[in-house]
């Protein structure tokens, strides 16, 4: 059950894995031309028996195996964590020819492929993700980044992992916390692309709960496939890639602003998604309309945030929507001096638009975040 795309006469392969099939990753190295010597980048908070699965396989490959033990969270996709890998590749002599391997949500993900890119311009990469954050968003596209100065992201490149992984036994494995957030991202893909993404999940929302195998394979495929349409000829996000940008420009404003306080776990990338959409639908619309009840009920239904509970974090309100208007301008698709954001009046009919109504972005603060 693979999904294949092409990207400069290069084929990019995302594997699903069934627990009966063995060896997966190493089958694939055994393809490549490597100098024999993996670095395996994991979080610390995935199961030990995952870890050994992964180990296992890699131990067919004949391959040097390293290991190096990683934290996930946003608070650590920083330079320190870069630096760390990229100092690991030194010391251990890794050349273009080496392999590394990362496991683990977006955090681990992003870095990993961040420092692949970056160590002697590029060795190989491949990536077994293990959030749905991760698996339906971003194990593919290519975006590597680090967060830096206080900014999302603001430090990055772009770097395809040539063979992703999706394992079976994560699916069992991801707290639901993490489960849910990366909904979010597979409703942006259903507002953007394809309600018939929405409808399904809504009309297969009990077996979703409940982890089906073949449900969430289903979900997870439709929403890969839909991102794949948007970046496969615009890895640089000219143009059809900014779409899958919605909610995101509130996303990372909100993101920021929670995160000064360092208060670890406050808002999951995903759920900041959530209150991004909510925001961007209700700023474009001026008002709460048919599509803003649509994502709201969406949102209720997967048990994500669709307001900002600020009593969990010691901040003043008018502090906070301070910061969040302020962060709308470090936006990363600004090319003028407004922020870009991503208008949905019709499903499957997204458009980039500037935030210029400055008065009604306190509004949007106001009526939707608190
Ligand atoms: N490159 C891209 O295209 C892209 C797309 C979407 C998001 N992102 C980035 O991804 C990050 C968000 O991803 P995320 O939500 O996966 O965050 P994350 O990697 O921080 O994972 C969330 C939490 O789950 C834990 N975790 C991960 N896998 C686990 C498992 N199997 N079992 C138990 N715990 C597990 C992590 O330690 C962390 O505490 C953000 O930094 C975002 O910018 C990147």
């Amino acid at each position: 059950m693979n999904i294949k795309y092409k990207l400069d006469k290069i084929i990019y392969q995302v594997s699903f894995c069934r627990n009966t099939e063995k060896q997966n990753i190493s089958k694939e190295i055994e393809k490549l031309k490597s100098d024999k010597n993996i670095l395996l980048i994991y979080d610390n908070k995935i199961s030990k028996k995952i870890v050994e699965q992964v180990f296992d396989d890699l131990k067919f490959s004949g391959c040097k195996i390293f290991t190096l033990k990683s934290k996930g969270d946003k608070k650590n996709k920083n330079e320190k964590f870069l630096f760390q890998i990229i100092d690991f590749l030194i010391r251990e002599k890794f050349t273009k020819k080496s392999i590394i391997i990362s496991l683990g949500g977006g955090v681990v993900g992003d870095v990993s492929a961040l420092a692949s890119s970056l160590y002697l311009r590029g060795l190989i990469y491949f990536y077994v993700p293990s959030t749905i954050t991760s698996i339906v968003d971003s194990c593919i596209g290519g975006k590597t980044a680090i967060n830096y100065k206080g900014i999302t992201n603001s430090v990055g490149t772009y770097y395809h992992p040539k063979n992703v992984f999706i394992l079976e036994d994560i699916f069992q494995n991801i707290p639901n916390r993490e489960f849910n957030a990366g909904i979010a991202e597979v409703i942006k893909c259903g507002v953007i692309d394809n309600k018939k993404i929405l409808n399904f999940l809504i009309i297969n929302k009990d077996k979703i709960f409940k982890r089906d195998y073949k449900t969430i394979v289903n979900l997870c495929k439709k929403t890969l496939q839909s991102k794949i349409k948007f970046f496969k000829k615009d890895i640089h996000e000219n143009k059809k890639r900014l779409f899958l940008n919605f909610g995101h420009t509130f996303a990372h404003a909100i993101e920021m602003a929670t995160e000064i306080n360092f208060k670890k776990d406050f808002i999951r990338h995903g759920e900041a998604v959530g209150l991004g959409m909510l925001s961007e639908i209700y700023y474009e619309n001026r008002s709460k309309g048919k599509i803003f009840n649509l994502v709201k009920n969406l949102l209720e239904i997967y048990n994500l945030p669709t307001k900002l509970d600020i009593s969990k974090i010691k901040i003043n309100k008018t502090e906070l929507l301070n910061t969040i208007y302020k962060n709308l301008f470090l936006d990363k698709k600004k090319i003028d001096k407004y922020p870009r954001y991503i208008s949905i009046k019709k499903i499957g009919f997204p458009k980039v638009k500037e935030i210029k109504d400055f008065d009604f972005i306190n509004d949007t603060i106001l009526n939707v975040l608190f």
